[in-house]
């Protein structure tokens, strides 16, 4: 059933390198552990449940502006491209991109996730047998080798993924991906659009918890993954609005002043004490043009939603 998977970087997600970021990680101030790990088998299976909420918006706001623009999207790209997804997850709604690209020549999700990776090229050639599926075990934000193909090279950056790099990361990223798609590359970017500061709190605070367990899954991982002696029940959840950097931001945090150990060495918490784990910027037109032209892309078209909660744009290379 399984067909290859293009292994890229095996040795940028394994074990010693988590271990090695890890150790970093909590060792200078303010501590942080990158995001990235949140995506172990249980994390990005509670990811596509936050997918799901009432609260997270997002994912819906953006399937609706894809599926009310995906034609648009088919007639500018052109026939015979091939689609590069960065950071594919279930690749749920790559299908409406992949339903909609006339003479779509091969589909490459890069992921960093394994197991989510093989289960969805799986499924997508079994729905889709004559599409080529290239699937890319990697990390994103490492250049990836040049992918095979002819046609115009399409980008595919959704889920406001781009918001959880920095400003500069965003940058990086950019030109990486300009120099990966070439002069006639194009990339179709979801990103999330500053509003409200209460429905943004709410989006990464919902009700049922499942943000809470997708950020303290961290914590289960490092128990498991780097023997770790992190207690559960005496860390929470936090994410809050930073409304001046037009950012969430979030952390665990520390209950009460404990130690822990994590690969034979001991890390002591302050009471309240947090490790930060994620931003997730929020944009604004003006802001995404200058993103856009830091990367070497021009914004040709932007499609949004009537309440203009999110945004999906269409940048072409500027050659
Ligand atoms: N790209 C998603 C976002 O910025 C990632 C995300 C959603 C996330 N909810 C989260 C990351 C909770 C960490 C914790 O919205």
């Amino acid at each position: 059933m399984n067909g290859p998977v293009l292994n890229l970087r095996v040795a940028e997600t394994d074990r010693e390198e988590f271990r090695q970021a890890v150790l970093d990680g909590l060792s200078v101030t303010p501590r942080a552990i990158p995001a990235k790990f949140l995506y172990d088998e249980r994390g990005s299976a509670l990811f596509d449940e936050i997918c799901e909420l009432p609260e997270y918006y997002l994912t819906r706001t953006e399937t609706a502006i894809l599926k009310r623009h995906a034609a648009d999207i088919g007639r500018r790209a052109g026939p015979g491209c091939a689609l590069i997804e960065f950071g594919s997850g279930s690749s749920v709604k790559s299908r409406l991109l992949i339903e909609a690209l006339p003479e779509l020549a091969l589909y490459a999700p890069i992921d960093i996730s394994r197991e989510h990776l093989d289960t969805t090229a799986a499924r997508l050639r079994r729905d889709y047998p004559r599409l080529n599926v290239l699937p890319v075990c990697a990390d994103f934000m490492k250049p990836v080798l040049p992918i095979e193909s002819g046609g115009r090279r399409l980008g595919f950056f959704p889920g406001s993924t781009v918001g959880n790099l920095t400003p500069s990361e965003a940058t990086v990223f950019l030109r990486h991906t300009r120099e990966l798609l070439g002069d006639d590359g194009a990339l179709v970017l979801g990103v999330d659009l500053k509003k409200d500061p209460q429905r943004l709190h709410d989006a990464y605070n919902d009700a049922a918890g499942v943000t809470a367990a997708f950020t303290l899954n961290l914590l289960r991982r490092l128990n498991r993954e780097l023997h770790a002696t992190f207690d559960l029940a005496a860390f929470a959840h936090e994410a809050f609005y930073d409304e001046a950097e037009g950012r969430i931001e979030i952390y665990f945090r520390s209950l009460k002043k404990q130690s822990v150990m994590v690969a034979g060495q001991r890390f002591d918490f302050a009471a309240g004490e947090r490790v930060h784990t994620e931003y997730s910027y929020k944009y604004d037109t003006a802001d995404l043009s200058a993103l856009a032209a830091s990367g070497g892309f021009r914004v040709a078209e932007t499609w949004t939603d009537p309440e203009r909660l999110f945004a999906v744009v269409y940048l072409e290379s500027i050659a």
